[in-house]
């Protein structure tokens, strides 16, 4: 079944009467990852701690020890997003990645943390929390608008660095203003400076090719329950191996202090159902054309080396050009403005944050 609109609604448990269009704050599954999750979740209930404790996290028995159905699925998962999987762990969300992020980072009284007039509030308000007790501030930069051209992004954040900078928190595409930003180029201009950074990458997967080692972020968190049609809660946050050292879940439970990969796998007893069938993905790609929403396996297949004609999308995204990945126009350039006539998009569902400078924090 080709192409994409109503005629695909059957493939959804969408209610009919609905034109759902919120994917970007609560995304849709389609029917066939959430079939994929039923089949999962009749397993587990057959034999929980079995299931629980050994397949999915072998953490006792004979298999302890050995990498389980969660690692499996992250390294699906990493070889979708292009990084390394020994430095990507799955979490319930980006604000879980981002959080575990900020917290493994410290901050003295006077330290800066820059984010954007585009951010989406919770993760401002997560910085605020974990970064304000400690003396650091928020320093919110604003983006010209309209944006006509990628430089006019970097010109905002550049001027908004200060010797007192320590950390950067950068959307790759922007919640409010659906901007796909230079982040490649605003990681090293960043970096360049002696700032850390973290990508806010709740938006990227499945909505463009995406390629985290390339970008370089200290941090990359996202979400694969918007546009890569993953079951909620599923998103995975990456760290660069000297950022491993000090990073802890956002709950500290039994792998602490056994490296990145244990932190994160088990948070407490929990459903780890999303997870292993984010993997599951769409699947109907190459119907779609062009590998936009394509599922996690086809989409990681592609993304290993192979012959050229398969690794465009990922050669494009090493070559720092994130969202420049549609022949035919659509999301191209790196920054997207709006065009003219076109409606704004819907304001963040949490208040933004306002401009510059209060204690600890914007709002
Ligand atoms: C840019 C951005 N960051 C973070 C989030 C938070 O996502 P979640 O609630 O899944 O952690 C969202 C949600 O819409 C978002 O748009």
């Amino acid at each position: 079944m080709p192409g994409f609109g109503r005629h695909r609604l059957p493939d959804w448990r969408l209610a009919p009467k609905v034109a759902y269009l919120n994917h970007g704050t609560v995304g849709a599954t389609p029917r066939r990852v959430l079939a994929r999750q039923d089949k999962l979740r009749k397993k587990m209930e057959r034999a929980p701690s079995a299931f629980l404790l050994r397949e999915v996290v072998p953490m006792v028995g004979a298999s302890a020890g050995e990498p389980g159905k969660l690692r499996a699925a992250a390294a699906e998962v990493a070889a979708f997003v292009g990084a390394p999987a020994g430095e990507l762990a799955l979490v319930t969300n980006v604000t879980a990645g981002i959080n575990a992020a900020l917290r493994s980072l410290r901050f003295s009284p006077g330290d800066e943390i820059l984010m954007l007039d585009h951010c989406y509030g919770a993760i401002a308000n997560a910085a605020r929390a974990i970064a304000g007790p400690l003396g650091a501030t928020l320093i919110i930069a604003t983006l010209p608008v309209p944006v006509t051209d990628p430089a006019e992004v970097i010109a905002a954040v550049e001027a908004a660095l200060t010797p007192r900078t320590r950390l950067a928190i950068l959307d790759h595409i922007t919640a409010s203003s659906a901007l796909v930003l230079p982040i490649a180029e605003l990681t090293r201009r960043c970096q360049a400076r002696g700032v850390t950074v973290i990508v806010d990458g709740a938006h990227a997967p499945g909505a463009i090719p995406l390629d985290v080692a390339a970008i370089g972020a200290d941090f990359y968190a996202a979400n694969l329950h918007k546009w890569a049609w993953a079951p909620r809660s599923c998103g995975f946050l990456h760290a660069r191996p000297e950022r491993h050292a000090g990073l802890h879940g956002a709950i500290v439970s039994w792998g602490m202090d056994a490296g990145m990969l244990a932190e994160f796998e088990w948070p407490g007893t929990f459903d780890p159902t999303p997870m292993l069938a984010a993997v599951e993905g769409p699947g109907d790609a190459a119907r779609r054309g062009r590998g936009r929403g394509a599922d996690l396996r086809s989409r990681a297949r592609a993304a290993r080396p192979g012959p050229p004609g398969r690794r465009a999308g990922r050669d494009r995204a090493r070559a720092g050009d994130h969202g420049r990945h549609d022949g035919r126009g659509g999301a191209a350039g790196a920054v997207r403005p709006r065009r003219r006539g076109q409606r704004a998009a819907p304001r963040s569902p949490v208040p933004r944050p306002s401009r510059r400078g209060q204690p600890g924090g914007p709002r």
